[in-house]
């Protein structure tokens, strides 16, 4: 396993965001973290990576424990992560954002930039191929002059992710990558995913929409209330998938019901789903959780719909 957390608990006064929570996450493999609006997602990403110390647990990346580390140590071992909210410097360009990453990984020390300039333009050429390599990667190397300001939502979330690529991660923790974007951005991002793994690198996910989920991950973690509840192959028949499709469900009723059209198109949508993609009949129940966030929605629920 790459990366193993163990009990992890994190407390803010008397709320736990984290309590007792164990995982591993395999190399090679999306693996997914879901679970509704304060679950307790963002915070396990801050505590993998140095920005949150757990009040108890630890985490382990290739045997080596790095429970409490500084980000930065921890950014340098090759786990790299976005973040939710925008992280880019928007008045710099595409390039300049990517090489704000790449510098994560420079090799040249200050003594040796002193002495020896040669070595440092040497680095400087290194960096900007590399820097050019992974804007083309992401598909936004026509725009690599432009203000990151000027670039729409959807690219400027792509450009978060080119920014964590340039630096170098072995494990790639990417806190809904998908958020805001449109149903193509989302698919060309769930593309991107794929190639990413395919290079060799491990892709630990945050995302709410389950379609792209369910689409590219190897396996999905569901946390709720802090708790994990189910931790399984999101194409297995039973667990992962049935809660999956759930929150999926309650999801979309909860924003059929804010456009305020009717919610039967939403279920026809998701029984279709469910009976495809968990080989299992609609209607044939989907467990006990409750979502806590999503509470209102059980009264949108079909009488029959658990059962
Ligand atoms: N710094 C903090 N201080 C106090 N409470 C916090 C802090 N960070 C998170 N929490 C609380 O911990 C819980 C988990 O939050 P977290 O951000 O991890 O949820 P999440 O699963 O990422 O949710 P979302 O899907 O909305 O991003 C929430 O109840 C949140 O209010
Ligand atoms: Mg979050």
């Amino acid at each position: 396993m790459t990366l193993e957390a163990r009990d992890l608990t994190v407390r803010f006064g008397g709320v736990a965001a984290l309590a007792g929570v164990s995982f591993a996450v395999a190399p090679g493999t999306v693996t997914s973290l879901i679970g509704p609006n304060g679950a307790g997602k963002t915070t396990a990403f801050n505590v993998i990576t140095g920005f949150q110390r757990p009040t108890q647990g630890t985490v382990h990346h290739d045997g080596q424990a790095i429970t409490g580390w500084r980000p930065h140590r921890i950014a340098a071992r090759g786990l790299v992560r976005t973040f939710q909210k925008t992280s880019l410097f928007p008045g710099l360009t595409v390039r300049e954002n990517v090489l704000t990453g790449l510098h994560l990984r420079g090799r040249v020390g200050v003594t040796v930039a002193l002495l020896a300039r040669g070595r440092v333009r040497d680095e400087e050429r290194r960096l900007g191929a590399e820097a050019d390599r992974v804007m083309d990667f992401v598909g936004l190397g026509g725009r690599r002059g432009e203000a990151a300001a000027a670039l729409s939502y959807g690219e400027q979330r792509l450009l978060e992710l080119a920014v964590g690529l340039a630096a170098g991660p072995r494990l790639l923790l990417l806190d809904e990558p998908a958020s805001g974007m449109t149903t193509s951005e989302k698919m060309a991002v769930a593309a991107l995913i794929g190639r990413i793994r395919d290079e060799g690198i491990t892709v630990f996910l945050v995302e709410h929409d389950m379609r792209l989920v369910m689409g590219i991950s190897d396996r999905v973690l569901v946390l709720n209330y802090g708790r994990l509840i189910a931790d399984g192959d999101p194409a297995a028949p039973r667990s992962v998938c049935r809660f999956a499709l759930r929150y999926a469900f309650h999801s979309t009723v909860s924003r059929f019901r804010a456009a305020r059209s009717s919610t039967a198109q939403a279920e026809t949508f998701w029984r279709s789903t469910i009976s495809r993609r968990c080989h299992h009949p609609p209607g044939h129940g989907f467990g006990n959780v409750v979502w806590g966030s999503y509470s209102g929605s059980a009264r949108v629920l079909p009488r029959n719909w658990s059962g």
